[in-house]
């Protein structure tokens, strides 16, 4: 089950809602391949979507959803393991041991939290919300794993886990490997389409900021054709992402889906106009998310092979944890 001759490595995506181009190019994407090289657990954190739940929708079909998306997105239940949080209670022993370990100080500088609590006003911000970067770091420490995809943003969030883990540790004694992140380089943030200045987001209230994986194809050409690019004159595509912010997006999100290097792109596409390139930009993703969804539709019609992945996923997950688990508790001295 986990021969352990290959590295370990751990995902997760919030099912919270639909997932954007955001973070399919910025994680997803690269699932696929990293299960050749490493051991790979792919989970899905339910229990982070409560710190943001929406009574509308049913977290179940959410649930179900994404893995569906997992799957069409090149995840082997037969290579990786693939998990439901909530089905491994580890994750929430594990936080409370490491929220004992956690200062209020680190958490209060965390970006994510201080741009995700109530309009500025912390009374009113739930406490999960908080505690979010400490689960995390309860996911990712449970399996001794040795790396971490992550996106920019979560960037602070994984060095928050390494502190963590050495603290205890230090603390403790060595229970807890240090994980490594891997972050790539092009469209790890992939930004909003009208506001480049902030990141690509599935809870923005301007929906034509954002591209689902899901979404309805003359709708995606809709918001590509509309995003924002610039006035240079004449008009210029290159990557730079202090002058250029729409254009150097648009060709993160081309060279993604493509597997075209930027530099590539900038050749190719020099001297056209803006438009062609959102036409060209437009027509790669309508291909590039049809195909996607034509996948994603054959999981999600058999319910009973989904659910049958999460319970064999939990099976092995709750093994592995309750390892580490162990270990913490006979190293903080429980009984
Ligand atoms: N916070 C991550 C996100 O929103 C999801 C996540 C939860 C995660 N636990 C994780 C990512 C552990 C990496 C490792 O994208």
């Amino acid at each position: 089950m986990f021969i352990n001759s290959k590295p370990i490595l751990f995902s997760a995506v919030q099912p919270s809602g639909e997932l954007t181009i955001g973070n399919y190019i910025g994680t997803m994407r690269h699932w696929s391949n990293m299960q050749n090289t490493y051991e790979c657990l792919y989970c899905i954190a339910d229990l982070h979507a409560l710190t943001a739940i929406n009574k509308k929708k049913k977290i179940k079909n959410v649930i179900l959803d994404t893995l569906a998306l997992y799957l069409a997105c090149g995840v082997d239940p037969n290579k990786s393991t693939i998990f439901v949080q909530s089905h491994v209670c580890q994750h929430s022993q594990l936080n409370w041991i490491l929220s004992c370990c956690s200062r209020f100080g680190e958490l209060s500088r965390m970006t994510q939290f201080k741009l995700k609590k109530v309009q500025n006003c912390i009374e009113n911000s739930n406490i999960g919300l908080f505690n979010y970067p400490v689960l995390m770091a309860s996911d990712i420490l449970l399996y001794q794993t040795n790396f971490v995809p992550v996106g920019k943003d979560q960037k602070q969030h994984l060095e928050l886990t390494c502190k963590i883990a050495n603290r205890f540790n230090f603390l403790h004694g060595n229970v807890f490997t240090i994980p490594k992140p891997i972050i790539s380089e092009n469209g790890s943030k992939i930004m909003s389409l009208l506001d480049p200045t902030k990141k690509m987001s599935k809870s923005d209230v301007n929906q034509n900021n954002v591209i689902f994986l899901l979404e309805n194809i003359s709708s995606v050409v809709f918001k590509i054709k509309n995003c924002i690019t610039d006035s240079e004159h004449p008009p210029k595509i290159y990557h730079n992402t202090n002058k250029k912010l729409g254009i150097s997006n648009l060709l993160e999100i081309l060279s993604a889906i493509t597997n075209k290097e930027i530099n590539f792109l900038e050749q190719e596409l020099h001297g056209i106009l803006y438009s062609e390139f959102k036409s060209i930009v437009a027509e790669a993703l309508s291909k590039f998310l049809l195909k996607l969804q034509k996948s994603y539709i054959h999981y999600r019609n058999n319910e009973f092979f989904l659910q049958e992945i999460i319970e064999i996923g939990a099976v092995r997950a709750r093994l592995k944890s309750q390892e580490t688990l162990n270990k913490v508790f006979s190293a903080i001295g429980m009984v």
